[in-house]
């Protein structure tokens, strides 16, 4: 049987109050306003990571393990990525949203198809998100089913192919720099993920009537090896330290990306880095877009901890694959 799409209200229906199917538990609604930011998340400039010579690389991975360990998330600067390619990227996915209903409706992926467009989710959950989201499975080359790569606007696809270069380039640096940081082979975290995966889902979160009942996107850890998120500066990605008590809302800055560790990470690391809890949340005042780039293993990639330091037990029993790593997950995104 296949599912009809409903869209999320439009300002133009002037709806004040907002569909029960929205409506989260207490214990989950939002805690922290969307716009109170905090500065606690570590900013790290990767300007200088190539040099060897210095020590500035060894301060860029010193900076970025103390990160890890203690949020399991952090914003890069200075990466390296063309500012106009990341703008254009912005632009045209904002420009995406703006088209008609039967217009996204092509590349309709509601029950679970590689890609395209969706309204909360692909999958049918409980309480929905409030957000309309498109994805692209960009990595590895062969995942490319271009017929289901959203062709408007008009050159989209060709940005995001080069978006999806670019992201992977500076995933790879960073893995080089993590698994240095454990003291590991600058290739290790790569070797770990076989053919390493990459998947770019833009989540776009319309202005919300009662954003203090809803999520825009519910509490989750990510499942890849890292997330590299671009957001515009309205704000909206909360995370946590302390299991959810504190929530803080992660300052936006212009060009830069926060880069989440994820579930693999986290396993890889036998513990070490975190696996960032973290969540978006909305507003009455205006839109927001977010770019989510996830670097992921091969689903065949064996995940076991990399490093088990003098002391610790190891954080899985067995060796496991990463798909039965995502499938044994409880709430997955
Ligand atoms: C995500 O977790 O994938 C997106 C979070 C956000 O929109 O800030
Ligand atoms: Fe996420």
């Amino acid at each position: 049987m296949t599912q009809e799409i409903t869209f999320l209200p439009t300002e133009a229906s002037g709806d004040k109050t907002l569909r029960m199917s929205f409506v989260r538990d207490e214990d989950e609604r939002p805690k922290v306003a969307y716009n109170q930011f905090s500065c606690e998340v570590p900013v790290i400039s990767l300007d200088g990571i190539d040099d060897k010579v210095s020590g500035r690389r060894q301060e860029i991975c010193q900076q970025i393990l103390a990160a890890c360990e203690d949020w399991g998330l952090f914003q890069v600067v200075d990466h390296g990525i063309d500012a106009a390619l990341v703008a254009e990227m912005s632009q045209m996915a904002r420009e995406f949203f703006t088209l008609p209903p039967e217009e996204k409706l092509r590349f309709d992926m509601t029950g679970g198809k590689n890609g395209g467009f969706a309204v909360s989710s692909r999958f049918q959950e409980a309480v929905q998100n409030w957000r309309e989201v498109v994805t692209y499975f960009s990595y590895p080359l062969r995942a490319r089913d271009y017929s289901r790569w959203p062709d408007k606007p008009e050159g989209w696809r060709t940005v995001v192919e080069s978006y999806s270069e670019k992201i992977m380039g500076l995933s790879c640096k960073l893995l080089g720099i993590l698994s240095e940081a454990m003291g590991l082979d600058h290739d290790a975290l790569s070797d770990a993920c076989v053919d390493m995966e990459q998947k770019i889902t833009v989540n776009y979160y319309p202005k919300c009537p009662q954003p203090d009942l809803t999520l825009g996107l519910k509490r989750h850890t990510d499942s890849g090896t890292i997330t590299l998120l671009l957001q515009d500066q309205v704000g909206g990605l909360q995370a946590t330290k302390d299991g959810g008590k504190t929530w803080i809302t992660v300052l936006p800055i212009e060009g830069a990306f926060v880069v989440i560790l994820g579930d693999h990470g986290h396993y890889l690391s036998n513990g070490r880095f975190k696996n960032a809890d973290h969540q978006a949340v909305v507003n009455s005042n205006c839109s927001r877009l977010s770019i989510a780039t996830f670097q992921t293993p091969a689903p065949d990639a064996i995940v076991y901890p990399l490093e088990i330091r003098e002391g610790a037990t190891p954080i899985l029993d067995e060796p496991i694959t990463f798909l039965d790593m995502y499938r044994n997950k409880k709430v997955k995104e």
